[in-house]
This record gives structure tokens, C-alpha cells and sequence, in this order.
């Protein structure tokens, strides 16, 4: 008998629910990591990374790119979605099959089956980067969740309740993480604290979190 045959599962493996409708699938996406990275970088080639700037006058200390028939854009008029980078003017990159799969398979883990995000917003944090406290509301179909991928540095992630007075729960996100959250928590508040000074061995000095999203109603 193998001695360690009573253990439980690997804690590497594991899926923790957040709240109603939110889990966290411990390195979910850790064996595509190589994969995933080769296409983001393709995509970050085509559409780079910027810093938008906000509503009200700031500008984001995250860069921003997208990927897939919409991006998400912020400028001083609001937030919404494009069909169009506005800093090309061309259709954003296509959203690569493996980003694509891996994000479908995530969501159906998590209890969400047919996905299909139109759009994933790359997130790059330096140490330093933050991101506030905020709902992702801009997306016209809220019966579809987010799926959130983190890769590289770790990050301590917040996450709430849709009502923004309620203190929010910290959890560290490490490579290979994906978060899943919609039903009852598709308007939780979240965001990132600002990242912690590190070097990644695959991504070096950097974290890497990919939102898939669904902006458009299905019928
Ligand atoms: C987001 O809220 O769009 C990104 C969250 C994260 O970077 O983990
Ligand atoms: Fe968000």
C-alpha cells in the first residue's frame, strides 16, 4: 500500500468556492502556461500594452491590451467595449484558440457551461501596479461569469460582495490560478493590491491576469 494513499488532494489542484457563484480553481491553468504565454505575447505584439486613462482624470497604473472580436477601453468619456483598438485603429488580435479553450473549460469546471467570451482584457502589473476596488459591469449579458487567469508574480486579489460597504476577502493569486465568478457574485467588487516587488521565473517582473468576458447578450 502506498503510504501516502490517505492524503488528500493536492491543494495545488484544488477548487475553492469564494462565495455563492465564485470559485478559485487552484492552478488551473499552471500546464498551459508556456502555451498561454506564446499568445499573449503574440497578441501584446499586435495591440501593446498602454495605460488608459480613467473617467475621472487618473491613469491606470495597470497596462492594458485585448484580444477577441471586442476590447474593453477606458478614456476620459467612460469605459466600454470596441470592436476597434483605438491605439492602432485596427479590429483587435483574435482571441487564440488556447486562451479560448482554456477559459470555456474553466467556466465549466466552475459550473458554467457554453461560455463564450467575445473579449479578454490583458492585465499587466509591475510591482507597484494596483488595481481598485470595482464591479465589471459594462458587459450587457451579466447571466455569463468572468474568468479571471493569473500568471507570473503573485498577487493579493480582493473580493466581495455586490455591495461595496461589505469588507472585502484577501486571497493570494499565483501562476496558473483562474478565479470564476458569476450567478450571485457576477457584480462582487474586487481588485488587486499593489504588487509586491519579485521576479517570476517564467514571466521575470511582472504579473499577467487575463478577464475573459461576455459583452454581448446571447440568445
Ligand atoms: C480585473 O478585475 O479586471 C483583473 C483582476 C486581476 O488582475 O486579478
Ligand atoms: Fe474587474
Amino acid at each position: 500500500m502506498d503510504l501516502f494513499d490517505d492524503l488528500p488532494p493536492h491543494p495545488d489542484s484544488a477548487l475553492l468556492a469564494l462565495a455563492p457563484g465564485a470559485v478559485l480553481l487552484r492552478g488551473w491553468a499552471r500546464d498551459a502556461d508556456v502555451a498561454l504565454l506564446q499568445a499573449v505575447e503574440a497578441v501584446i505584439a499586435q495591440a501593446p500594452l498602454r495605460h488608459m486613462q480613467t473617467p475621472g482624470g487618473y491613469t491606470m497604473s495597470v497596462a492594458t491590451t485585448s484580444c477577441g472580436a471586442l476590447g474593453w477601453v477606458s478614456d476620459p468619456h467612460g469605459y466600454r467595449y470596441a470592436a476597434r483598438d483605438p491605439h492602432t485603429d485596427q479590429p483587435w488580435p483574435a482571441m487564440p484558440d488556447c486562451l479560448l479553450t482554456l477559459a470555456q473549460a474553466a467556466a465549466a469546471e466552475a459550473g458554467y457551461a457554453n461560455f463564450q467570451p467575445e473579449a479578454c482584457l490583458i492585465n499587466q502589473y509591475v510591482p507597484g501596479a494596483k488595481l481598485s476596488l470595482h464591479q465589471d459591469k459594462d458587459e450587457k449579458d451579466l447571466s455569463a461569469p468572468i474568468v479571471s487567469v493569473s500568471l507570473g508574480l503573485s498577487a493579493v486579489f480582493l473580493f466581495g460582495t455586490p455591495v461595496r460597504k461589505d469588507r472585502p476577502q484577501r486571497y493570494r493569486l499565483v501562476h496558473g490560478d483562474v478565479v470564476v465568478w458569476g450567478g450571485q457574485s457576477r457584480l462582487a467588487y474586487h481588485g488587486v493590491q499593489p504588487l509586491e516587488e519579485g521576479v517570476h521565473a517564467l514571466l521575470g517582473r511582472r504579473r499577467i491576469n487575463l478577464t475573459f468576458r461576455s459583452p454581448r447578450v446571447h440568445g
